[in-house]
């Protein structure tokens, strides 16, 4: 394995290449259009997915105009990720997101979120393999490119490892050409190590590409666990990208260095670009919760973000913040993010 693993080769799916195979992960409030454009700034991803889109909201989108589905050149790859629960309206809304020309589709099957999985989403699709099936047909009937499915392990009860395999057989049968899998079961939320010594053997019976997902964080990460992610064809990282968006570029370049400041402060002039006014702050704050942990003491920074009654007034205590030089942490732990 090289030094910086997964540089290449790159993935091509139904003839679309990602290069290298490293993806932004889909975050809901997060990897909306002025984030993947940040990402976008420092280059270095592959394919950039967008938040989960709620397929019947996206009716109601002016699609080159949302913040939610438009995207720019800079981005590259886009892949929308799709919260779908039924086949309703499905062409419809398939051929509203046309013109937007998606580098592939990805269907949510993972969130474990309860108010997704009432609505009968995400994690509670996967454990409904007929409407799962039904959705991915139509998916694949109407859309000529890279159609992927991003899941978890399932729900942990018995035979929970038989129904997965399941699964992998279907997608594959349903002409589904890439799988990211996040190996934690649903009810794990974001807890417990995810397993991905699990990748070998699920690769094998999926006989998909498959995107590695869950608490990477840089390049060691993966080279501490070389056996583990060696069947993976990508890998696909989150929460490490919301706090360091310039992650994938480092990914290439280790010596990378990056003026925080001014990459808060690009942030919220992105954000209030594509953004309504009432949205936008909501966005910054999200964020911050994530980029405060680069810093020893971001604590009393995302505190003060956090309390802001507006843009301008987070703007402010951020540039008191960073002028007080504030001291860097060097490994960012994702717990309780
Ligand atoms: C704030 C947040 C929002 C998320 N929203 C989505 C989503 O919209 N769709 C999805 O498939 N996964 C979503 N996830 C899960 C991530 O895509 C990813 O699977 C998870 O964070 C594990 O990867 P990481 O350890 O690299 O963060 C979300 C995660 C977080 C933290």
């Amino acid at each position: 394995m090289s030094l910086s693993p997964f540089l290449s080769p790159p993935l091509t799916l139904r003839g679309v290449t990602f290069d290298p195979p490293l993806f932004l992960a889909p975050m809901a409030e997060i990897s909306h259009s002025a984030f993947r454009r940040l990402v976008a700034d420092f280059g270095g991803a592959g394919g950039l997915f967008t938040e989960m889109l709620s397929a019947k909201m996206l009716l109601n989108e002016e699609m080159h105009r949302s913040p939610w589905t438009k995207r720019r050149a800079c981005e590259g790859r886009v892949i929308y990720q799709l919260l779908v629960v039924d086949t309703k309206k499905l062409p419809e809304i398939l051929e509203h997101l046309a013109p937007l020309a998606p580098d592939g589709l990805d269907l949510n099957s993972s969130c474990p979120a309860p108010t997704i999985r009432a609505m009968g989403g995400g994690a509670d699709l996967f454990e409904s393999p007929e409407r799962m099936c039904g959705i991915l047909r139509v998916l694949r009937a109407q859309f000529a490119g890279p159609l992927t499915v991003k899941i978890r392990l399932g729900i942990e009860t018995d035979g929970w490892r038989a129904r997965l395999g399941e699964r992998l057989r279907m997608l594959r049968g349903e002409g589904v050409d890439g799988l990211t899998l996040h190996p934690r079961f649903a009810g794990d939320k974001l807890k417990r190590e995810p397993r991905h010594e699990l990748y070998a053997e699920l690769a094998a019976e999926a006989q998909l590409p498959l995107i590695a997902n869950g608490d990477i964080l840089d390049p060691h990460y993966i080279h501490s666990r070389a056996a583990a992610f060696a069947p993976a064809a990508g890998l696909m990282l989150g929460r490490i990208a919301a706090a360091r968006p310039w992650v994938f570029a480092q990914w290439r370049d280790p010596a990378l260095v990056v003026d925080h400041a001014a990459v808060w402060q690009r942030f919220c002039d992105y954000v209030e670009e594509d953004f309504v006014a009432e949205r936008a702050l909501g966005r910054v704050k999200v964020f911050t919760a994530y980029f405060s942990c680069n810093f020893m003491f971001g604590h009393n920074f995302r505190m003060s973000v956090q309390s802001a009654p507006t843009i301008a007034a987070a703007r402010e205590r951020a540039a008191n913040f960073f002028a007080t030089g504030p001291a860097l942490t060097r490994h960012i732990n994702l717990c309780g993010l």
